[in-house]
């Protein structure tokens, strides 16, 4: 069967980078699940559904087509055939997309097409979101939770930012964001953030990005 490795943990630990670098070290698709609630939230905004009433969002989260491109190499995401993969990773989104994720409806439909982008991947994929290991997919072959201490995410999340020229305000700003959307994400109704019973615990507050492709790339070769 092919492989899936499933990558979840909060948000600043790591887990893009490191998914999309396994994935290309072993010639396996990429998923960004994390996207793809993003690019939800993006055309709730653009369509101006009230993203704070779930009723609304649950009504009208089956209209948006949403594909994302599983190339490790390049990985791409459209909502109605438009590339959203600047606009999803703005402010407004970021500060919306928990909510929407917290809509059971939207979590449904959005499982579903994780599914099916498995289900297509030739040679297997690697995952990476909130709920990989304990809900999408629970035979998982390889289970990561990854981790970094609160300090350590918000320091990287300040670099990133930092290096794209914004400014020390929005940064703060930011930082606070995070936080909240952790315990949103954690503490939801709808598969909440949790370390799956049989997923691996990677910390990667003391290692460098080399030292966690390698750990979790030889956990796939086991
Ligand atoms: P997530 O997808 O979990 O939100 P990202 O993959 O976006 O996390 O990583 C956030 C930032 O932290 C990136 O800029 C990445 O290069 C950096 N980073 C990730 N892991 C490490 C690590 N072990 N050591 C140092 N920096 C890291
Ligand atoms: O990049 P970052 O870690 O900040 O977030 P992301 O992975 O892009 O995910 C954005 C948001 O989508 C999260 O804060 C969750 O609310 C939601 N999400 C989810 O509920 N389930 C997933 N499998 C992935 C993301």
């Amino acid at each position: 069967a092919p492989v899936v490795v499933a990558i979840d943990g909060p948000s600043g630990s790591g887990k893009s980078t490191v998914s999309r670098a396994v994935a290309a070290r072993l010639g396996l698709s990429f998923l960004d699940t994390g996207a793809m609630y993003r690019a939800m939230t993006w055309w709730m905004l653009a369509n101006e559904v009230d993203v704070n009433d779930p009723e609304a969002v649950a009504v009208a989260c089956g209209k948006p087509v949403i594909v994302s491109g599983t190339d490790a190499d390049g990985p791409t995401i459209t909502v109605d055939g438009r590339d959203v993969s600047g606009p999803i990773r703005g402010p407004e989104v970021t500060a919306h997309v928990s909510a929407v994720a917290a809509v059971p409806a939207v979590r449904a439909r959005l499982v579903e097409l994780q599914r099916g982008c498995a289900g297509v991947a030739e040679r297997g994929i690697v995952a990476e979101g909130r709920d990989m290991g304990s809900v999408v997919f629970p035979d998982a072959t390889v289970k990561v939770f990854l981790t970094a201490s609160e300090t350590a995410r918000a320091e990287r999340r300040a670099a990133e930012l930092r290096a794209k020229g914004v400014d020390e305000a929005t940064i703060t700003a930011m930082a606070a964001d995070l936080a909240r959307r952790d315990a949103a994400d954690s503490s939801r109704a709808t598969a909440p953030l949790t370390q799956a019973a049989d997923a691996v615990l990677v910390d990667t507050s003391a290692l460098t990005l080399e030292q966690v492709i390698d750990r979790i790339t030889a956990l796939v070769a086991e």
